[in-house]
């Protein structure tokens, strides 16, 4: 077998479908155009349109075939709308990718219950609520699927300034395994792909140059990661070849940031 043709059956998704949650997202944007071009017909879906047709255009001038649709994830009855028109445009919902965020860098002991809630509410409860809405629907059509939830590294390692994302994010750690061990019989593998540093518009705030620095010195490779660089991962966990018998794993991409203490 031709050495190409090998990768093509390996990591193609040529038939299969995508739901890119966040996909109007920098990290998120970029997944969706991986698996796009890796065949998969590719629902962009989140809250700003404009982004997520722009992202949908390039995607399509590269020849693939991408769509955005609308959702709130804080609003369940626009997550059931929105898994609602995947299955009656494609029947089926092959791979599902969880990356909507939110994130403050309010002080620990100035932390409202609301900010809490709010940050809770898209980090955690809106995963809660997209594998449960999803997921029911797939169990209920019988057919193998792969859930990436988007995690972080502060999921492993509790990071200042940002609290109450980085217990969002610990928390969605336990639904994420506690799925995988749930849905294995029904052949849907939920998994977590875990960026390092990456520079994006939720984390612009935080990113001060004292941080830089200390993100920088932390981290092995001595750079951020840039958001194609988290297409391979996204692809490895999505494909039901390449990845399946991959469930309940942390695939982390970070420049070895968290295998080092000093
Ligand atoms: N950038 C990083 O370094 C980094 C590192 C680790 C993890 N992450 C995670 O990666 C994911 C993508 O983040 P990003 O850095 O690309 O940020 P981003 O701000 O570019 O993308 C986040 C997306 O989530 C969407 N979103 C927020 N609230 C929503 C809601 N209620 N309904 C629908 N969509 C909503 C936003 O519109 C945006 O498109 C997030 O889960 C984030 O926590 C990012």
């Amino acid at each position: 077998m031709p050495p190409l043709q090998f990768v093509w059956d390996l990591f193609g998704l040529e038939g299969k479908t995508a739901v890119v949650v966040g996909g109007t997202g920098v990290l998120c944007g970029a997944m969706a155009e991986g698996l796009a071009a890796a065949g998969a017909r590719t629902i962009l879906a989140g809250r700003n349109r404009e982004r997520g047709e722009e992202r949908v255009r390039a995607i399509q001038a590269q020849g693939g075939q991408a769509h955005f649709e609308p959702v709130d994830v804080t609003d369940r009855a626009s997550i059931e709308a929105l898994c609602h028109r995947c299955f009656e445009t494609y029947g089926r919902v092959d791979c599902l990718v969880n990356g909507p965020g939110a994130n403050s860098p309010t002080p620990f002991l100035e932390i409202t219950d609301e900010e809490w809630n709010r940050i809770f509410e898209v980090n955690n409860t809106s995963i809660f609520r997209l594998c449960q809405v999803f997921g029911r629907r797939v169990i209920a059509e019988g057919h193998p699927s792969s859930f990436i939830n988007i995690s972080s590294m502060s999921a492993i390692r509790p990071l200042s300034r940002v609290f109450t994302y980085s217990a969002s994010k610990a928390a969605m750690t336990n639904l994420t395994l506690n799925l995988a061990r749930e849905w294995g019989p029904h052949r849907i593998r939920v998994n977590m792909l875990t960026p390092g540093f990456f520079p994006a518009e939720q984390n612009r705030k935080v990113l001060s140059p004292d941080r830089v620095e200390s993100i920088l010195k932390h981290t092995p490779m001595n750079r951020f990661g840039e958001a194609q660089e988290l297409v391979g991962a996204i692809l490895l966990l999505a494909s039901d070849k390449a990845g399946g018998f991959i469930t309940g794993h942390s695939l982390v991409v970070d420049g070895g940031f968290a295998c080092t203490s000093i």
